[in-house]
């Protein structure tokens, strides 16, 4: 080991030279006073700052020196690299109080100004009008039911009295649901009515049972101006002990009362459903004319086409064998039962004239309609 160099000058060390130190620290401060932005500043501080900077490879230099050069090559490195440091310090604070008021200018919100209104969507008039049909019969004490749009068929059809036979479960109505592996016969199908939910309902709910079921139906229809293979129903059941058929015509008065003013009223034509006996075709008072077209050629109602009625949906009082399938004793009990389309109701309640505008969801068809809560 080689005794320490008394000798030694540490002007003679290049790089540790008072001009030199000052040069490193006059061209660091000349940069960082160029320096206009934060990025070129940060680029600055690492070059002329950093680990690999001009004044800190001079400072590992001093370790080098002889004990008594050390001191003054020290004191003189750290002058110059506070000043450097104290100018980054002084020129980052500049730029930021720059940044800070340029973003202030460029990012001004002006509140007052118009802004583009989003455009709101629309309730569709078809959950409107269920909702008041729904309403009417809650306020009477009636419970909403519901049950699936994949429906057993025992649910759809056998449970109602539909047998294997009738026309209505063949393929030209009623759209079957394969089996997961692919096979035909699942035993399901897309309910082609609500009447399902009679069933649903007799089974769920203990007696008497007061249910409305809007919902969707399917059947393989095209879509035209009449028709559309996705449609909605409600269904209505009530079964308790001595129902009759007057309670029925009760029932359906006052549903029309309510959906379309004083005055209104209904009718029912015999007809035939499986699922009660006896059953009837209902129609209401066309709640246009009221009737007052009939044989007045001067007063043509477009509504009802001059007929004075307007036909519902189908209604009866419940066959007991439905009763029977759910378990209940058609000795004791009785029901009536009524279902219709709601489309058909939304069509001839606002003069819609195609099941187009009605299933396309366009806002501007369903916008007119307004809001009701
Ligand atoms: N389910 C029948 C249909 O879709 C309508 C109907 C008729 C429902 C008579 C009933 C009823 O509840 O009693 O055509």
């Amino acid at each position: 080991m080689s005794a320490p160099n008394k000798s030694y000058d540490p002007v003679e060390v290049e790089a540790l030279q008072p001009q030199q130190i000052e040069q490193m620290r006059d061209e660091a401060l000349a940069a960082i006073a160029a320096a206009t932005d934060l990025d070129a500043l940060a680029h600055v501080k690492t070059a002329h700052a950093g680990g690999g900077s001009p004044l800190a490879l001079a400072n590992r230099e001093i370790g080098a020196l002889p004990p008594q050069a050390k001191a003054e090559a020290g004191k003189r490195v750290g002058q110059a690299r506070g000043a450097v440091n104290k100018a980054l310090a002084a020129r980052q604070g500049e730029l930021e109080a720059e940044r800070d008021a340029r973003v202030l200018v460029e990012e001004a919100v002006d509140v007052t100004l118009p802004y583009g209104r989003a455009t709101a969507g629309a309730r569709h008039p078809l959950a409107t009008l269920s909702d008041r049909i729904e309403d009417i019969f809650v306020a009477m004490g009636y419970e909403v039911a519901e049950g699936p749009e994949v429906e057993a068929e025992w649910f759809n059809f056998d449970a109602l009295n539909i047998s294997v036979d009738n026309p209505v479960r063949s393929e030209q109505d009623t759209f079957f649901v394969a089996a997961a592996d692919g096979s035909e016969d699942s035993g399901m199908v897309l309910r082609t009515h609500t009447s399902g939910v009679q069933i649903r309902s007799l089974l769920e709910r203990e007696l008497p049972v007061y249910v409305i079921a809007p919902g969707r139906v399917y059947r393989s229809d095209e879509l035209d101006a009449t028709h559309t293979p996705v449609f909605r129903q409600v269904e209505l059941l009530a079964v308790d002990e001595g129902l009759t058929m007057a309670d029925l015509k009760g029932t359906l008065d006052h549903m029309v009362v309510s959906l379309f003013g004083e005055g209104m009223t209904t009718r029912l034509r015999p007809n035939h459903f499986p699922f009660t006996e006896p059953s009837a075709e209902m129609d209401m008072l066309c709640y246009v004319c009221r009737g007052e077209s009939v044989g007045n050629p001067d007063r043509p109602c477009r509504t009802c086409s001059s007929e004075g009625w307007i036909e519902l949906g189908g209604c009866g009082i419940v066959n007991p064998k439905v009763l029977i399938a759910c378990g209940v004793d058609p000795q004791k009990y009785s029901g009536f039962a009524f279902g219709f389309g709601i489309e058909r109701m939304l069509m001839f309640r606002h003069n819609v004239e195609d099941m187009r505008d009605i299933v396309e969801g366009d806002v501007r068809f369903t916008l007119p309609f307004g809001m009701e809560i």
